[in-house]
């Protein structure tokens, strides 16, 4: 189409999603949705890629002539060596999970720290200066999190995380950065670091379907009134989200973090602007 021609996107796009398992991915919907919306003819499919071919799956974009790919669990580690750069941020992350294919040279960025924040100043809070920031878990996702929220200038980000170890490696990691602290996730510590943040974020699967049951921080830790932030999507609101929408807290779930991370990387693929909301609808609609 006449957007195409203007950003010179070679029509049909070819994109995809590689991870294992794969088939419950909502991206293709998503993305086949952003593709319509724009006016774009190409096709974004599931890959379902085994660690051992993962190094080959990446020789097949370029054989197979894929403009991009996202990347997803559990390869946004393991796929780092075999790209030919990495952006700054993703190296920093430690973990890539949108593939740019220009000509045949392979780029890695990852869009899920700032397609969370984009998603949590949108609909939550849109300064993050000066805020006390407690983050729940201290593994993949949240790497991702507390990287793009360092540049953010919290005043404090609090890392709590059942193995403690892991919180402070993180913390000492990016202690040039921005003031973070580390903490264990028993009651003692819980209660008096959640007691001085202004937002809670959860980064653990610690209540994602079919666990739904579950809570990563006990109603009785949740300041009243602050900001409760979830990156699960499924459910739509968590245990932790209703508890602290009972006790007056704005909440925040993940669904916007998935559409963003979505989003940024059809901007990197296209240099077009992502249509959002057709891609969150898309998203709900899979939900039923
Ligand atoms: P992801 O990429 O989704 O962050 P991960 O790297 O495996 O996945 O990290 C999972 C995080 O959730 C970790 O911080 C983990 O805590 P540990 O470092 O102690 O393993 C945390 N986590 C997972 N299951 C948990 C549970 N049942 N209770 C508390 N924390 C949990």
């Amino acid at each position: 189409g006449n957007r195409a021609q203007q950003t010179k996107i070679h029509e049909p796009l070819l994109l995809g999603v590689m991870g294992d398992p794969i088939g419950h991915s909502k991206s293709p919907v998503m993305q086949m949705a952003a593709l319509k919306e724009l006016g774009l003819s190409g096709s974004y499919v599931p890959l379902h890629v085994k660690g051992e071919q993962l190094g080959a799956a990446v020789e097949g974009i370029r054989a197979l002539g894929f403009h991009g790919v996202n990347v997803t669990v559990p390869h946004k580690v393991d796929v780092i060596p075999f790209l030919d750069a990495v952006d700054a941020d993703a190296k920093a992350i430690g973990a890539v999970n949108t593939i740019v294919n220009d000509g045949g040279f392979l780029t890695g960025y990852n869009t899920d720290g700032i397609g969370y924040i984009r998603s949590l100043k949108e609909e939550a809070i849109p300064d993050l200066s000066g805020a006390t920031v407690l983050v729940l878990g201290a593994g993949g996702a949240a790497r991702g999190i507390v990287h793009a929220l360092l540049k953010e200038k919290p005043s404090e980000i609090i890392i709590a995380n059942r193995t403690t170890e892991n919180a402070s490696k993180l913390a000492l990691e990016w202690a040039s950065l921005g003031k973070i602290t580390a903490c264990g996730t028993d009651p003692e510590a819980l209660a008096a670091y959640a007691g001085r943040a202004d937002i809670i974020i959860n980064t653990t699967s610690v209540g994602m379907h079919p666990s739904s049951g579950a809570t990563p921080l006990e109603a009785r830790f949740i300041p009243e009134g602050i900001v409760v932030s979830d990156l699960i999507y499924n459910p739509l609101k968590t245990r932790l989200l209703q508890e602290a929408e009972a006790k007056g807290c704005r909440i925040h779930g993940g669904l916007g973090m998935f559409v963003n991370q979505g989003a940024y990387a059809l901007e990197y693929w296209t240099g077009l602007t992502a249509p959002s909301e057709a891609m969150k609808q898309a998203v709900l609609t899979e939900f039923g």
